[in-house]
């Protein structure tokens, strides 16, 4: 069974992917924190844990639910980070403990390197670049699926000492100064399409007199500023003039 989160669809891309190579099932993490139930699921297969990077390492909204979560049936449990980066860096520090609580057996963690879409800090980049690291890394999808389909570990290499004990506080810092929800408006021309609010994984966002208005639980998902149909949604002045990112979906041929 394939649990994702997705806010641009990278992760998405990449866990239907799977399904359709290993004839798995996916089910949509975002589902259960939006409505903020327990994940009780059983599954044959081995689980696969499908999420984007986050500071390097799994999005802490995501840490929480599985630390909650009743995973039965099946006892191994494989993790995919999509990053716009080159590696997992610190996530191995964080998801070895959390499966270990779990209950599970761990066999790994993969990263794929996809388009990057956290416009806040860095640049998105264009259409063309964009196509170009999503093929590299749809290439590399089957060998992962192979991977778990022959149950083979994934990378099982651990992060240095020294990288341990410094996420920790990076993390801290990151999710109390940087994550500012009132710094989200709107320009001229949102249509009060709901897009925003349905996108938001934390149910964070409200329509006001048909105008988005944002609430505190952000995780900086940029699920609601890059999936706008209008581009009309600002970040303070850091994403003025930046393009969007959302990845192409998965398509059975
Ligand atoms: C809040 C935030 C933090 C991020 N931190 C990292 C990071 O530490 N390293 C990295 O390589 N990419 C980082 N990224 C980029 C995403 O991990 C990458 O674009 C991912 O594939 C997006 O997945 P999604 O489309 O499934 O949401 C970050 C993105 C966001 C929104």
């Amino acid at each position: 069974m394939i649990l994702y989160f997705s806010a641009t669809g990278n992760s998405e891309y990449v866990a239907k992917n799977i399904a359709y190579i290993n004839n798995d099932q996916t089910v949509d993490m975002s589902f259960y924190l939006k409505s903020n139930q327990i994940m009780d699921l059983t599954s044959d297969s081995p689980y696969l844990v499908v999420c984007p990077i986050y500071i390097s390492t799994l999005p802490t909204i995501i840490i929480e639910l599985l630390k909650k979560s009743k995973l039965n049936g099946n006892k191994n449990i494989y993790f995919i980070m999509t990053c716009a980066g080159s590696g997992v860096s610190g996530a191995d520090a964080f998801i070895r403990p959390l499966v270990k609580d779990m209950g599970l057996i761990y066999r790994g963690v993969e990263h794929l390197s996809m388009p990057q879409n956290y416009l806040m800090f860095f640049t998105v980049k264009n259409k063309e670049e964009n196509d170009i690291k999503m093929q590299e890394a749809i290439s590399k999808i089957p060998a992962l699926a192979d991977k778990i389909k022959n149950n083979l570990d994934f990378n099982m290499d651990k992060v240095d000492f020294m990288h341990k004990i410094s996420i920790k506080p990076v993390i801290w810092m990151f999710d109390k100064f940087f994550i500012k929800p009132k710094k989200f408006y709107i320009k001229d021309g949102c249509i009060s399409c709901s897009i925003c609010v349905n996108s938001c994984p934390l149910n964070n966002i409200k329509l006001i007199d048909g105008k988005p208005i944002w609430g505190k639980s952000c995780v900086h998902c940029t699920a609601c500023i890059n999936r706008c149909p209008k581009k009309v949604i600002e970040y303070g002045k850091k994403t003025l003039d930046k393009n969007r990112y959302v990845a192409i979906k998965f398509k059975e041929n």
